[in-house]
C-alpha cells in the first residue's frame, strides 16, 4: 500500500507528478538540488492549480489540502520514510546513476523505486541501486496534470509485485498505463522524437521557416501542436539526450540528432523554460526565431 511519495526534482515534470499525486491524497516529499529549484517547483505546482480552479477542475480548498501534503527537502534523507520514490530529474544517465546510488544508501528495503526516464534504459539505472527488483520505469507525460498516460516499463530483474504495486497508484491517479518494453525510449517517445527531429532537419536544411513547418503539420496533419513548438515546451536538452539515446542504442543513423538542435542546446537556449528555443518567449505571445 502506497501512502508516501518521494519526487526527485522540482522541474516540470516532477512538480507535475507531485501535483497530482497529492491532489490524489498522497503525502508528497520534493527534493532537488537546492531551495530555488524546489521554491520553483512549488511556485509551478500553485499556479497550475490555480488554473485548474479557474477551469472548475479543482477547488480552493483542494489545491490547499494537496499543498499541504507536500513536504519540500534538498537532500534524500528525508525521502526514507516513502514507499515509493520517482525520479524525474534532468534526462543525463550520470545525473541518474548519481541519484539512485545516493538514495539507497540507507533506505529501508521495502521501498519501491521508479524512474520517470524518458529513454534511458531501466534495466541499466536498476543496476545501480541495491533493488532491481524494486525497481521500473513509471513514464508520465507532459503536462502531467492534463496529460492520460503513463507508459510503465519493466527492467529484466522488475518483480511482479513491483509492478502491479506501481499500476495501481497510475489507476488512482486515474491515468491510463500502457506497458512498453525496455528499448531505448519506450513507445511514445521513439516514434515522437524522430519526427520532431525531422522537423529540425526541415528547418536545418530551409525547407520551411518555423511557422510553416508548425502551421504544416498543426492543419496538414492535424496536431494539436507543430513539432517544434513541442520541442520547446519538451525541453530542446531533454529531446536531443532522447536522440542520443536512441542513436547509440539503437545504432541506425536515421536518429543522428540534427546539427541545429544541438547547437540550441549549446547556446542554453532549451525552450520554454528558459524562454528560449525555436520560439521567443520574453514577450506576450511566442515568437518564431527563424
Ligand atoms: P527539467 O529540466 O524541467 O527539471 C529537471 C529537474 O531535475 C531540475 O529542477 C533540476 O534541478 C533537477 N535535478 C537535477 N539533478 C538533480 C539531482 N541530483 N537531485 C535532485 N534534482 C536534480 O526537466 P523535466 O522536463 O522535468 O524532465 C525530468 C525527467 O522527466 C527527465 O528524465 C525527462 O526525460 C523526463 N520527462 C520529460 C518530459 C518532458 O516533456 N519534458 C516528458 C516525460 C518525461
Amino acid at each position: 500500500m502506497i501512502k508516501r511519495i518521494g519526487v526527485i526534482g522540482a522541474g516540470q515534470m516532477g512538480s507535475g507528478i507531485a501535483h497530482v499525486c497529492a491532489l490524489k491524497g498522497y503525502d508528497i516529499r520534493l527534493v532537488d538540488v537546492d531551495q530555488p529549484h524546489v521554491d520553483k517547483g512549488i511556485d509551478a505546482i500553485g499556479r497550475n492549480m490555480d488554473r485548474q480552479i479557474g477551469r472548475g477542475m479543482i477547488r480552493p480548498e483542494d489545491k490547499d489540502a494537496a499543498l499541504g501534503r507536500i513536504a519540500t527537502a534538498t537532500d534524500y534523507k528525508p525521502l526514507s520514510d516513502c514507499d515509493l520514490i520517482i525520479e524525474a530529474a534532468t534526462e543525463n544517465e550520470a545525473v541518474k546513476r548519481e541519484i539512485f546510488k545516493k538514495v539507497c544508501d540507507g533506505l529501508p528495503a521495502n521501498v519501491l523505486l521508479a524512474t520517470n526516464t524518458s529513454s534511458i534504459s531501466v534495466t541499466r539505472l536498476a543496476s545501480v541501486t541495491d533493488r532491481p527488483g524494486k525497481f521500473m520505469g513509471m513514464h508520465f507525460m507532459n503536462p502531467v496534470p492534463l496529460m492520460g498516460l503513463v507508459e510503465l516499463i519493466r527492467g529484466i530483474a522488475t518483480e511482479e509485485e513491483t509492478f502491479r504495486t506501481v499500476r495501481e497508484v497510475v489507476v488512482r491517479l486515474e491515468k491510463k498505463p500502457v506497458n512498453a518494453e525496455d528499448f531505448p525510449a519506450f513507445i511514445v517517445n521513439r516514434i515522437l522524437l524522430p519526427m520532431i527531429n525531422e522537423a529540425v532537419y526541415a528547418l536545418y536544411e530551409g525547407v520551411g521557416n518555423v511557422e510553416a513547418i508548425d502551421t504544416g503539420m498543426k492543419l496538414g496533419a492535424n496536431h494539436p501542436m507543430g513539432p517544434l513548438e513541442l520541442a520547446d515546451f519538451i525541453g530542446l536538452d531533454t529531446c536531443l539526450s532522447v536522440m542520443q539515446v536512441l542513436h547509440e542504442g539503437l545504432a541506425d543513423s536515421k536518429y543522428r540528432p540534427c546539427p541545429l538542435l544541438v547547437k540550441y542546446v549549446e547556446a542554453g537556449w532549451v525552450g520554454r523554460k528558459v524562454k528560449r528555443g525555436f520560439y521567443d518567449y520574453s514577450g506576450e505571445r511566442p515568437v518564431p526565431t527563424r
